[in-house]
């Protein structure tokens, strides 16, 4: 699968899951920690693969284009937000205007990600490099979630990365949070 499809199919899986967090009702609160959680576990992997093996190739071919930069301090933004809803006391009646924040930011940030960031990328890209990146992002989120950000995780994603973006997959690229 190309990038930009694993991208749209990742969003999706996001975007339900604050779905479902915004349907609960106030006092469900061990429903929601659950659901808080649910969304940790889809949303930092994301972001991270993201950053990774996207926005690190996209920077390798256009260092200095102003769309990469603001995608990385949008991923900041979204996880202070996520953070502030997991430090949320379950009782506080403000977690629900704060769900609805995230949703509001992560929806905007994805869609600019679908159109400009795409575009960006299928004006820099080969088909076969965006196809490659799609593998290396799909063998990357989960390990994210059970490894972390180690090196066997970054040596295990090097290898499915397209032979001239292999060097853009850099751990020091990557923010952490
Ligand atoms: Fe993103
Ligand atoms: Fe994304």
């Amino acid at each position: 699968m190309l990038i930009y499809e694993t991208l749209i199919r990742d969003h999706e899986r996001i975007k339900k899951a604050i779905d479902t967090l915004l349907l609960l009702a106030d006092d469900a609160t061990d429903d929601r920690i659950e659901a808080l959680h649910r969304i940790r576990d889809s949303l930092i992997p994301h972001e991270r693969s993201e950053e990774a093996v996207f926005y690190n190739s996209l920077k390798a071919v256009r260092p200095d284009h102003p769309l990469l930069g603001q995608s990385f301090d949008e991923h900041r933004d979204i996880e202070a937000l996520l953070h502030s809803l997991l430090q949320t006391d379950p009782f506080d009646s403000d977690w629900r205007r704060r769900a609805l924040a995230l949703k509001r930011e992560f929806a905007a940030h994805r869609e600019q990600e679908e159109t400009e960031l795409f575009d960006l990328a299928k004006s820099c890209l080969t088909e076969e490099e965006a196809l490659y990146l799609g593998r290396a992002f799909e063998k990357m989120r989960p390990r994210v979630l059970k490894t972390g950000l180690s090196s066997t995780t970054f040596r295990a994603v090097a290898e499915q990365m397209p032979p001239r973006f292999a060097d853009s997959l850099e751990e020091r690229n990557v923010h952490r949070i």
